[in-house]
C-alpha cells in the first residue's frame, strides 16, 4: 500500500510489529512507539490494525498518536530538518531558509522527499536566537545559515548515506 508521499508501508512488517505483543489495551502506546521508530511516523493503516488488534476505537488511537510529541501521524525523513521560523530568525531571514531548502530538495516545508531521507518542519524558536536563523538536523545545530551555505550542509547527510 502506499502512503502519502509515495513511499511503500509494508504491511507483513507492520502486522509482525504489533503482534510482538500480547492482544491487551496497556500495550498500545508500546506498539505505537516500535511503529514510528520503523517507519518514522504511524500510517494510518498501522493505527486501523493496533485499533482492531486492541479492540480500542480508532479514535482514540488517534488521540494517542495526535497526543505523544514522541508519535507522528506524517511521514518524516530519516533526517527531519527543523528550520526555526521565531522572532530572531524570521527578523533573520528564515523564510530565504525555508524557500531554498525547499527548493534544493524539491519539496515544501511538511512533506517528505520521495527517497525518505528529508523532511522538512518549521518551530518556533530552537533556543539558539544567537545563531540565527538556525535549524536543527537529527539534534545537529546549524546557526548563522545563508542561503549559499545551505546546500553544503545537505549535500554531507548525502554523503553519509552514500557511505
Ligand atoms: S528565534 Fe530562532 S532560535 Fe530563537
Amino acid at each position: 500500500m502506499q502512503n502519502g508521499s509515495g513511499n511503500m508501508v509494508n504491511e507483513n512488517t507492520m502486522k509482525e510489529i504489533i503482534s510482538r505483543y500480547p492482544a491487551e489495551k496497556r500495550f498500545s502506546l508500546a506498539i505505537m512507539q516500535d511503529i514510528q521508530r520503523k517507519f518514522n511516523y504511524i500510517p494510518r493503516e498501522a493505527m486501523e490494525a493496533i485499533s482492531e488488534y486492541l479492540s480500542i476505537p480508532l479514535s482514540k488511537i488517534y488521540g494517542m498518536a495526535t497526543f505523544y510529541k514522541a508519535l507522528s501521524l506524517n511521514p518524516k525523513g530519516k533526517y527531519v530538518i527543523k528550520v526555526c521560523d521565531g522572532t530572531a530568525c524570521h527578523i533573520r531571514s528564515s523564510m530565504v531558509i525555508i524557500s531554498e531548502l525547499e527548493k534544493l530538495l524539491g519539496i515544501k516545508v511538511g512533506e517528505i522527499t520521495p527517497d525518505g531521507l528529508f523532511s522538512i518542519e518549521t518551530v518556533n524558536c530552537l533556543g539558539a536566537c544567537a545563531l540565527a536563523p538556525v535549524m536543527v538536523i537529527n539534534g545537529e545545530y546549524y546557526g548563522k545559515l545563508t542561503a549559499q551555505n545551505i546546500a553544503g550542509i545537505i549535500e554531507s547527510y548525502k554523503e553519509v548515506k552514500v557511505q
